[in-house]
């Protein structure tokens, strides 16, 4: 007993006197975050800046997008159906997470749900054997690094519960319990308001759904026009707004009936961290039409600049055909779609440059350097000026060769909560672009053509708090 309580002592002494020789070289610490924070969960789904969306159902064999709920299950029947293609397909555009539709609004679900009949259960599919879930979450284990989410229509013109607020919301939480219990990890849950007009009126049980969904899967994001954990951008253009924060007020959104303009926009003032997905397809619908090609390049990097470049996750719609396949010319796009981004972003020319800055937290000797913009960590090294420099700071990238360009990227370190409210980028002292919030990522491409110089100064004009850099990229867009 003694022994050991002496033993303890000397531990006890040696930690002291170590604490009081080394006390000067101690490191500065980071600032005190400011809140909201995200979660680990929302952390997570935002460095995945890409996330596949695919639409299949019923309405892939009739040639609509709003199904009438009165289809006959024996249309589907997708003979050729892969979800192994469906995954590598995703995999090679560098995507990491796919959501399915599992029942769309036409109330055909493709996994065979015990409680209603109309599903992949009464198709000729696979003799009624199949089911699209299963082979997608397999396929996405086989491969590795794919994740899955899962898509449950709110409204559902097929059963005849809906409209009755106790059987329906039943219905609706037995099947969550069915497709959260059974097929392992889902990463993201998307519920939507979409509803006819002319529809029966009838509440969903938010607050029931949410406790059930959270309770079944603990590291998954909830998505509705008012979250809880990820919030619609607010049209389906794949565009967020020029200004978007990642914090709102939750308790001022509303799921059937949300404010557009606060969903795009954010709220600087917001209480909660909900940050903004951009849902936009590849083609015109969102099912698969034989008549639809996918959009141009062009337009696709258009809309990832204005959804991951302003702060976003951008939710791409990649449509199965009838035979169960991504058509090759969607397959092409999509390749052609990655390999843009990696040429465009695979090369910094700010890393060969010296970066000098405004100030430096805790001096040139901490670890809050202008180093850490361009290392490969995008979220826990960070420039940091000095306390006093919640305005006007600034970075500079200064060049000993002239630079061509047409791209700036800047990254918060968000980690530590969103701060910037207003930046302006120079090139050898003549202003190129300017902004209000950045985020997790901002993006901005020059519209007047490339820009020349040697001298790229980036200042941060307003911040909640001190502004954390945790990256800055010049890049050359030859697209
Ligand atoms: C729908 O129901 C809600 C709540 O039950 C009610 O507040 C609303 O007025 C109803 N709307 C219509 C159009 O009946
Ligand atoms: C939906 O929002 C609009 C405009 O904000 C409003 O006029 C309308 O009354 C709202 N409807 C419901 C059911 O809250
Ligand atoms: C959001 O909530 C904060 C804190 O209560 C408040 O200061 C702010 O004005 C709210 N935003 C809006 C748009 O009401
Ligand atoms: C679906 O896409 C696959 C792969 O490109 C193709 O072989 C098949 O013919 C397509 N099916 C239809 C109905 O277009």
């Amino acid at each position: 007993m003694s022994k050991l309580c002496c033993f303890l002592c000397t531990i006890t002494f040696l930690h002291l006197s170590k604490f009081v020789i080394s006390e000067r070289e101690l490191l500065p610490t980071p600032p005190l975050p400011i809140l909201p924070l995200p979660s680990f969960s929302q952390l997570k789904w935002q460095q995945r800046e890409l996330i596949m969306f695919l639409h299949f159902g019923v309405n892939t064999f009739t040639d609509s997008e709003w199904g009438t709920g009165y289809e006959n299950p024996a249309i589907f029947n997708p003979v050729g159906l892969d979800a192994n293609q469906w995954v590598d397909t995703t995999a090679e555009a560098g995507i990491s997470l796919m959501i399915l539709t599992a029942k769309h609004h036409d109330g055909f679900c493709l996994w065979p749900s015990k409680y209603t009949h109309h599903s992949v259960a009464r198709s000729p599919w696979k003799n009624g054997h199949g089911d699209v879930v299963e082979e997608l979450v397999n396929a996405a284990k086989n491969h590795g690094g794919i994740d899955v989410g899962l898509y449950l229509s709110p409204w559902d013109r097929h059963d005849r519960r809906y409209g009755h607020d106790l059987p329906y919301n039943e219905y609706y939480v037995a099947q969550l319990q069915e497709l959260l219990n059974k097929y392992g990890d889902v990463r993201e849950i998307w519920f939507d308001g979409a509803k006819g007009s002319n529809v029966p009126n009838m509440s969903y049980y938010f607050s029931d759904w949410f406790a059930m969904v959270k309770e079944l899967q603990n590291s998954i994001n909830i998505f509705s026009d008012a979250g809880p954990d990820i919030r619609w951008v607010g049209n389906e253009n794949g565009f967020a707004g020029n200004t978007c924060w990642s914090t709102i007020n939750r308790t001022s959104l509303s799921i059937v009936n949300a404010s557009i303009d606060y969903l795009n926009a954010g709220d600087p003032k917001g209480t909660d961290w909900l940050p903004a997905e951009c849902d936009a397809s590849i083609r015109k619908g969102w099912f698969w039409h034989k008549s639809q090609s996918p959009k141009k390049l062009s337009k696709l990097l258009d809309i990832y600049y204005n959804s991951v470049g302003r702060n976003c996750v951008l939710l791409l719609n990649v449509p199965p055909n009838s035979t169960g396949l991504i058509s090759e010319s969607d397959v092409q796009r999509l390749k052609e779609f990655g390999t843009a981004i990696d040429t465009i972003f695979g090369t910094n020319l700010a890393e060969k440059c010296f970066i000098k800055v405004s100030s430096q937290r805790g001096g040139k000797d901490g670890v809050f350097g202008p180093e850490n913009v361009i290392d490969s960590d995008h979220l826990w090294t960070y420039w940091v000026p000095r306390d006093k420099e919640k305005e006007d700071s600034w970075i500079e990238i200064r060049c000993n060769k002239e630079l061509r360009f047409n791209v700036i990227r800047i990254q918060e370190a968000i980690g530590l909560g969103q701060r910037i409210k207003r930046h302006e980028v120079y090139v050898d002292g003549k202003k190129v672009a300017e902004g209000t919030t950045v985020g997790y990522k901002r993006l901005h491409k020059l519209e007047k053509k490339v820009v020349y110089g040697q001298i790229v100064r980036i200042k941060f004009l307003e911040s909640r708090g001190v502004p954390l850099i945790s990256s800055i990229g010049l890049h050359y867009d030859p697209f």
